[in-house]
């Protein structure tokens, strides 16, 4: 009999006391930041959704792609006994690895671990019907602080999809590496989806499409904003703008102010006057190489075994083994 649960190790005064300090810390700075993970309320998670299918946002089809074709020797790989998986959104993409771990006949639970309450719960709802016999414990939890994980059995697949690890800045990187080795044991792996440099045309189409998707997932975090900390953000006086920095290798998402304004925040007791033409950055969403993938891993006890990239090269899924 599969079962579902969802637990919440994020208190819900937790997530609006990091959002207060999120928020007076990035308004307050020069340049002016937010970090990316308030764009994922329930409206947000499914913006992101809509960005999955456009057909400028290729990184979706292309790691779908990679773990059609390799779900079988990944699972043969490292015949999991619980899988969990960090920022796992919808678990789409997901499904072809439940498939692969659960004809292997070793995988029994699995650990979606995300922020958005509402993703986790239409996620796990529907994988339990799909898979029957496979636990599904859904987490909400921030993957970048500490997280106690379910005591379930190993050996441990720890799968962090979709690119996300791109929207650490390197610091945080090091720091999240680090943390996910302590959440392993030697012999555990991580499977890792990484976007890869490419041309900057597609890559800032990919972060700029036509229908607009994009600049309301970003303009999304404002609404965040206006409804948890009461401010008055007017979204539509603030352009999306997408960048490639060749320097850093990343992608930058910010909003613009498009006139000299004033925003008021009650719950911070707080005004932030934005000049004309004044950028916020939301979001960088680095991009990678192999050499440097497989540096990052390693400084954090991580040895690279497997590198798949989709039939274009545009991107990489990795595996590697807690030492
Ligand atoms: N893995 C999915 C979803 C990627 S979107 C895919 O590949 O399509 C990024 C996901 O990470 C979202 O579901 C978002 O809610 C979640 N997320 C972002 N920052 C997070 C954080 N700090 N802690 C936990 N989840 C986070
Ligand atoms: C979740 N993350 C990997 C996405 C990315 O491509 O950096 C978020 C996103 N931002 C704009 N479009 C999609």
């Amino acid at each position: 009999m599969s079962q579902f649960r969802l637990t919440r190790l994020l208190a819900e005064d937790a997530t609006e006391a990091a959002l207060r300090a999120d928020v007076l810390g990035g308004l307050t700075a020069h340049p002016k930041t937010l970090p990316p993970k308030w764009f994922y309320d329930a409206h947000g998670s499914d913006l992101f959704e809509q960005i999955t299918d456009l057909p400028e946002y290729y990184p979706t089809r292309a790691e779908r792609e990679i773990l059609l074709d390799r779900s079988d020797e990944i699972a043969a790989a490292l015949p999991a006994r619980t899988l969990v998986e960090l920022g796992s959104g919808s678990s789409d993409k997901t499904r072809h690895l439940l498939s692969a771990l659960t004809s292997l006949g070793t995988l029994e639970t699995y650990v979606p671990v995300d922020v958005s309450e509402s993703a986790l719960a239409q996620a796990g709802k529907a994988l339990v019907e799909e898979f029957p016999g496979l636990d599904v414990h859904a987490l909400i939890a921030d993957f970048t602080a500490e997280m106690a994980l379910p005591d379930t059995p190993g050996p441990r697949l720890l799968a962090f999809l979709g690119g996300t690890i791109g929207n650490l800045l390197p610091a945080e990187r090091a720091e999240f590496l680090a943390s996910v080795r302590a959440m392993l044991s030697p012999g555990d792996a991580l499977l890792l989806g990484t976007d890869l440099v490419k041309d900057e045309q597609t890559l800032v189409r990919a972060y700029d499409d036509a229908a607009g998707v994009t600049a309301a997932f970003n303009k999304n975090v404002l609404t965040v904003v206006n409804r948890e900390l009461g401010a008055d953000f007017d979204p539509a006086a603030f352009d999306h703008v997408a960048l490639w920095d060749t320097e850093r290798e990343w992608i930058e998402m910010r909003l613009r102010a498009r006139s000299e304004q004033t925003v008021k925040i009650p719950a911070l007791d707080l005004a932030v006057d934005f000049a004309a033409g004044e950028e916020l950055r939301t979001e960088v969403s680095a991009k990678f190489r192999r050499d440097g993938v497989r540096t990052e891993l390693a400084a954090a006890g991580l040895e690279l075994s497997h590198w798949w990239t989709d039939a274009q090269g545009r991107f990489a899924l990795s595996l590697s083994t807690a030492r």
